[in-house]
């Protein structure tokens, strides 16, 4: 007998029936939030749910609302049929696989907004960005109900933001974020290094290389933002075709350190740049993470 079919369902009502029922059954409710073309990363976030839930529920929507007007949307890669084997290796219950008019219907307008946590870093270069991901992820809450909620540290100010506005907004929600997964020479698996050319992929190393370096001196005992800012910036700087930030800042409230300033025990460095026309992201909470390139 061949394994059953994983349900995929299209509708929001049915997606909220699916985990209502799930729940009278006494399962809790598991959520991964993904924009698809899943990978490593995603995989882990399914198996840390399956973990805390016995009913675990991926999203594979492609958020318009968080995509700027010249940003990559349209050529964002979608990859339903192979994403839905992923989710069924890692131990997903069902896919929610939404079309964008019933995420966002004629008339909605409705949009949440967090305050300071998503202003610096990403927030200050890709404006709306953040209200979008709050938005589609307070949807997406709403449908499914209470739930614990699994995010990837990869995108360490999205896990902040929203860790937030569930607490704010009193979502029944368990905010969980997970480790960052990598490849083996560091580099932090992304749908967007579909993207990366071989030479494009050899320039993109200097991301964990950069965090790597600051990783060290943290260890050493260097404390000073601007040395560690310093560091990681040298690092990038050659084959970045532009950097949005290297920035150095607290790992809770994400205030930008200046370089003048003193680091507490836990320092959070992020970098965000682009390798040709592909924007990359990454961090470490130094004092917390382990670095980024298993031996340094
Ligand atoms: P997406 O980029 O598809 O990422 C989905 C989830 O996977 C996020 O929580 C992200 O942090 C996590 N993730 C990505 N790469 C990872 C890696 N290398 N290791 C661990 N986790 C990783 O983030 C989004 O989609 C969207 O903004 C979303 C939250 C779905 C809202 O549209």
């Amino acid at each position: 007998m061949s394994p059953p079919e994983l349900p995929l369902v299209h509708e929001p009502d049915n997606f909220r029936r699916a985990c209502d029922a799930a729940r009278s059954s006494g399962a809790r409710v598991g959520l991964v939030p993904t924009m698809g073309a899943l990978h490593r990363g995603h995989a882990a976030l399914i198996e840390e749910a399956r973990r805390r839930a016995g009913f675990v529920a991926v999203s594979v929507f492609v958020n318009p609302t968080q995509f700027g007007p010249n940003e990559d949307f349209a050529r964002y890669p979608r990859t339903l049929d192979a994403d839905v084997d992923k989710c069924k290796a890692a131990g997903a219950s069902i896919v929610f696989a939404p079309a964008a008019d019933a995420m966002y219907p004629s008339g909605e307008e409705t949009r949440v907004h967090v305050g300071a946590t998503a202003d610096p870093l990403c927030g200050a270069h890709r404006p709306g960005h953040f209200e979008g991901v709050t938005t589609i992820v307070a949807k997406l809450f709403a449908l499914t109900g209470p739930c614990v909620a699994v995010f990837g540290r990869k995108d360490y100010q999205q896990l902040k933001v929203l860790t937030r506005m569930a607490a704010d907004l009193f979502l029944p929600v368990e905010v969980v974020g997970l480790r960052t997964v990598r490849e083996p020479d560091g580099l932090a698996l992304s749908s967007r290094n579909a993207y990366l050319s071989p030479a494009d992929r050899e320039a993109a190393l200097s991301i964990p290389r950069g965090l790597t370096l600051a990783w060290q001196a943290f260890a050493k005992g260097e404390r000073n933002a601007g040395v560690l800012r310093g560091l990681a910036r040298a690092s990038v700087a050659p084959v970045a075709t532009s950097i949005d930030y290297v920035d150095v800042a607290d790992p809770e409230t994400l205030r930008v350190l200046a370089d003048g300033d003193t680091t507490k025990d836990r320092a959070l460095v992020a970098i965000a740049l682009r390798i040709g026309t592909t924007r990359l992201i990454d961090n470490v909470v130094l004092g917390e993470d382990p670095p980024c390139i298993a031996s340094p």
